[in-house]
């Protein structure tokens, strides 16, 4: 059977509210989480599979490579809830190692997406009890208890470097949170690492144009749903990196001075003016550490590439 979802919190109207926030204010910005429509997350899907995108491919190995360690430290019986789940690829590598895993909640804002993902997940592992949640997992949904209680432990699950998308600030709110949902557990989390902006660049300016058609579908998400009119050729892509603030920076950048309209609202852009979309950024290990501990978790193991590009960590969230 397949798995239903729990909950709802994503809509035309929220999308709308935060649009027309965005477009009034200045400088432009709007959360990343509208990127992720399903056109949106299937050409996520595909940014994870091009040669200049390493994290994805970087973090799988790591994953396959210390999945037997990993399942040791998660222990019997535990209650995996990975936040911001996706097509739920890299979560099998570690489910494949773990001993009677109880449970698996995942967390995604893309609803059809991830049922489908579930349903194939499902089955796979026709005795794993599979509880989808469709919302913002930054946002302290209160979570369905595991199937039986108090066997594993907590188990968090943050892979892609997805903490990255948060500023420094939000990031320790992410991570206070879930360490309040994982006490007496921990997380397991991907973050990508400070390295040459040479590869930086690459990796958000793809020579296939699968990331410049992933940030321009924010707009065509709004042409879709909410009417929104606009120029087809009006904007472009735009990613940089911003080394004193150690993230790239994805933008719309608007090619001549245009009107965009929103339900009867009209907007405003000179030439050049942006419309900021998303940031990523980029931790040292020990950076990285010291947000973890300042949030309460407990440092515990952390594996990295041959290349040091990326990194896993295993955090502790102490029982109180
Ligand atoms: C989901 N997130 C970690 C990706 C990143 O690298 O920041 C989103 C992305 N944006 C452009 N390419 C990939």
């Amino acid at each position: 059977m397949s798995p239903a979802p729990l909950l709802q919190v994503v809509n035309k109207a929220g999308f709308a509210a935060d649009l027309h926030h965005a477009l009034a204010e200045r400088p432009r910005s709007i959360s990343p989480k509208y990127f992720y429509d399903e056109i949106g997350s299937a050409l996520f899907e595909q940014i994870c599979t091009l040669p200049e995108y390493y994290p994805t491919r970087t973090e799988l190995s790591l994953l396959r490579r210390h999945a037997a360690e990993l399942a040791d430290l998660f222990g019997p019986q535990a209650q995996l809830i990975e936040y911001g789940a996706g097509a739920l690829t890299k979560v099998r590598l570690l489910l494949a190692q773990m001993v009677r895993p109880l449970g698996f909640l995942p967390i995604d804002i893309s609803g059809p997406h991830l049922l489908q993902a579930c349903a194939a997940l499902q089955a796979e592992h026709p005795q794993l009890h599979i509880q989808p949640v469709v919302g913002d997992f930054t946002q302290a949904v209160a979570l369905p208890a595991a199937p039986v209680r108090g066997l594993g432990q907590r188990v968090g699950f943050f892979p892609g470097s997805s903490i990255g998308n948060f500023t420094p600030t939000q990031a320790l709110e992410f991570l206070a949170m879930t360490a309040e949902q994982l006490r007496g557990g921990g997380l397991l989390i991907g973050v990508d690492l400070i390295k040459d902006p040479d590869l930086l660049h690459a990796a958000y300016n793809d020579s296939q144009g699968v990331t410049a058609r992933f940030n321009l579908n924010l707009l065509e998400r709004a042409r879709r749903e909410l009417g929104c009119r606009f120029a087809a050729d009006g904007f472009r892509h735009s990613a940089f990196y911003n080394a004193p603030l150690q993230r790239i920076e994805m933008h719309l950048l608007s090619m001549r001075r245009q009107v965009l309209s929103l339900q009867g609202v009209d907007y405003s852009f000179e030439a050049g003016e942006t419309l900021h979309t998303e940031n990523s950024y980029k931790y040292s290990v020990n950076g990285f550490l010291a947000l973890a501990e300042q949030a309460g978790y407990k440092a515990g193991p952390v594996w990295t590439d041959e290349q040091a590009w990326f990194s896993l960590h295993w955090l502790q969230a102490p029982a109180c």
